[in-house]
């Protein structure tokens, strides 16, 4: 029996780490223990609950304005002691996070195997997203397993000197995770309050944009909805208090959008897959709704997702206002242009992520996701 350990601090780590907890705890040959960092709480919570995974160790670290510095210590130190508690023979991380880095670094200090869930993203700019792009830089460098969501991710990793038998392609876990939370007969009071327009689903918070380029971001999606009467908005905010101050500045007394309380995942996905459009600076969101054929105005400069701007499902805006406004007009008035993102494949997974991570822990391989043709570039 092999034991895992699972470490995962906030909301996408959870939405994305508790379908393999739940493959992990089919198989007989593996024992999956889960450590919390909380570094999120709130809305860990919240994907926990939506997921029925109770974690077996829980840090509890959350503090507000927390620093990087916070974090990092005290996940590194949390982390080593339930090393000492658990001794697991692997240990798993998923994604960019602090949590993620400092859960990492913890295994790699103590001579763990580590292994990376979502590995191989890049957009080789070190400040965006900050701090994010070295966190996963410096977790693929020191993880044993490098469980890349598509061949592109997988090329990056091959090209920077990364051995070929460490890496698998695996798909992203997110789009497992869907398989369970979406469902038709779905309803929620703020989904009839948009029944009778155009629902547009916003999120927004990464650190680098909290400030001027959050600003411009909520202004133009502001003129957006002041100007055409057939859209309204739902936004659920991070609770980050700097990105609820930006939100309630520049949306003040704007009827057509409804600024909520963070959603569950399942509700977040059935939302996601009602909306007209998105318009977000999340990760995560860039890959569900690609699936449910929606498309997303990814509000950032770059991204480590390129696959799907290739494909057509997402397209990048920026932050300046003025072409975020612009972007989002064409998309509510141009229907040939909204028909072909929304019609774009989604290359994310096909659902199968958590299998092929339990294959790779337990067996040594996997029948990978993709092929090796399907990246060209
Ligand atoms: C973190 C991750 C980011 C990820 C994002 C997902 C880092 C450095 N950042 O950013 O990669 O994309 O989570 O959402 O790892 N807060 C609460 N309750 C909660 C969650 C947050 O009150 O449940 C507030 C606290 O005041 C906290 C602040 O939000 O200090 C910021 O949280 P933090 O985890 O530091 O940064 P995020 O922007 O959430
Ligand atoms: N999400 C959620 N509730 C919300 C907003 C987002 O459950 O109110 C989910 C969303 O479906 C996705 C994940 O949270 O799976 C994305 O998290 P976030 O945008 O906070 O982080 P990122 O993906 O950018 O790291």
């Amino acid at each position: 029996m092999k034991k895992v350990l699972m470490v995962f601090g906030t909301r996408p780590e959870a939405i994305k780490m508790c379908p393999l907890v739940k493959e992990f705890e089919q198989r007989p040959g593996i024992q999956p223990v889960v450590c919390v960092t909380a570094q999120h709480r709130q809305m860990l919570d919240q994907a926990l609950k939506s997921f029925d995974v109770t974690p077996d160790y829980d840090l509890n670290i959350m503090k507000q304005g927390q620093t990087l510095f916070d974090i990092t210590q005290s996940t590194l130190s949390g982390v080593r002691e339930v090393l000492d508690a658990a001794a697991p023979e692997v240990i798993l991380v998923h994604g960019d996070t602090t949590s993620a880095f400092a859960g990492a670094l913890a295994g790699f200090y103590a001579g763990i195997p580590v292994g990376h869930v979502e590995a191989g993203l890049r957009t080789y700019d070190r400040l965006s997203p900050y701090p994010e792009e070295f966190n996963r830089q410096a977790i693929d460098a020191m993880s044993a397993y490098l469980f890349a969501p598509t061949q592109r991710a997988r090329a990056n990793l091959i090209r920077e000197g990364k051995s070929e038998k460490n890496v698998f392609v695996t798909g992203n876990t997110v789009i497992d995770a869907m398989q369970s939370t979406v469902n038709a007969a779905y309803s929620h009071p703020e989904l009839a309050w948009a029944a009778d327009s155009r629902l547009i689903f916003i999120t927004a918070h990464r650190r680098e944009s909290i400030g001027e380029d959050m600003r411009h971001m909520f202004k133009a999606i502001r003129r957006v909805l002041d100007e055409n009467q057939t859209l309204k908005a739902v936004f659920p905010i991070h609770m980050n208090p700097e990105v609820r101050r930006l939100a309630a500045e520049v949306f003040s007394g704007c009827e057509r959008i409804h600024i909520i309380e963070p959603l569950d995942a399942i509700a977040c996905h059935n939302f996601e897959v009602r909306c007209f459009l998105c318009l977000t600076d999340s990760g995560g969101i860039q890959e569900e709704c690609p699936s449910f054929g929606k498309p997303v105005l990814v509000m950032r400069n770059v991204t480590e997702r390129p696959e799907g701007v290739e494909t057509g499902a997402l397209k990048l805006v920026g932050t300046n206002e003025e072409a975020i406004y612009q972007s989002f007009t064409r998309l509510v008035n141009d229907s040939a242009e909204y028909s072909r993102m929304a019609g774009a494949e989604n290359p994310f997974g096909d659902g199968g992520a958590c299998k092929r991570i339990a294959d790779v822990i337990q067996f040594g391989h996997c029948d990978e996701f993709g092929k090796a043709q399907d990246y060209v570039g």
